[in-house]
């Protein structure tokens, strides 16, 4: 199916078969197709943490307002952004290693390097946790789109208390929780809902 075609038929499912069961090895392969999502710097700081424990998913149900997709769908992901990949060791370890695959020259990997530690050295904590949140944004609507086209529904949730869930599943500082996502089998088509008239949404060079 074309990525148009996918996005016309794409809607957010909050119904699942909870006897569905998605392989972890269909998981890897789709998060690994994800992971190829531009991302700042190709600092690579999102981080997909899966909650496979039927315990953990009833504790987050409430969590999350008893959103019934919490329990029933396959796969229930945290997206998480790690705030470690900007530090110096991660980029300079990351260029290094497209240097030794021989995707560019030494000039450009120290180029690369040292414009993405310049790019975040003075950047205040709300502006890395923007930074995590783009990145980690992209990712999951590819994953999403991965999804589709392997014949599964999803549902992207901030409809859950953040606190909570950090302290439930013992999230450390390292990492920023973006939003769950939720994959499976769906039982019940999501609602249709409405877009603007593209119009209304497409400025040119001036918005007020
Ligand atoms: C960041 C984000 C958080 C969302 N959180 C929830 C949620 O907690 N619960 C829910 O039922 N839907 C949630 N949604 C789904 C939206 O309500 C839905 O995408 C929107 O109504 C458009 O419908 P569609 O996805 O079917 O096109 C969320 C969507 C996004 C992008």
């Amino acid at each position: 199916m074309s990525v148009k075609d996918l996005l016309e038929k794409r809607r957010s499912v909050r119904h699942y078969d909870s006897n569905y069961i998605v392989s972890s090895e269909t998981m890897a392969t789709l998060i690994e197709s994800a992971s190829k999502s531009p991302n700042g710097n190709n600092i690579q700081a999102t981080r997909y943490l899966v909650i496979d424990e039927p315990h953990l998913r009833d504790l987050l149900l409430p969590i999350a307002f008893n959103q019934q997709q919490v329990t029933d769908a396959s796969v229930l992901i945290v997206i998480l952004g790690d705030y470690h990949a900007f530090e110096k060791e991660n980029i300079i370890k990351i260029h290094e290693e497209g240097f030794q695959e021989g995707f560019f020259d030494a000039s450009l990997r120290d180029y690369l390097a040292g414009a993405a530690i310049d790019y975040y050295v003075n950047k205040s904590k709300e502006d890395l946790k923007i930074e995590l949140t783009r990145d980690a944004s992209l990712a999951s609507m590819s994953l999403l789109l991965l999804a589709n086209e392997a014949g599964l529904e999803t549902i992207t949730m901030s409809g859950y208390d953040s606190e909570q869930l950090r302290l439930a599943l013992d999230i450390s500082e390292r990492y920023l929780d973006v939003m769950l996502i939720a994959i499976g089998k769906g039982i019940k088509n999501g609602h249709k809902t409405v877009r603007h008239d593209v119009n209304q949404v497409i400025y040119k060079n001036k918005i007020k």
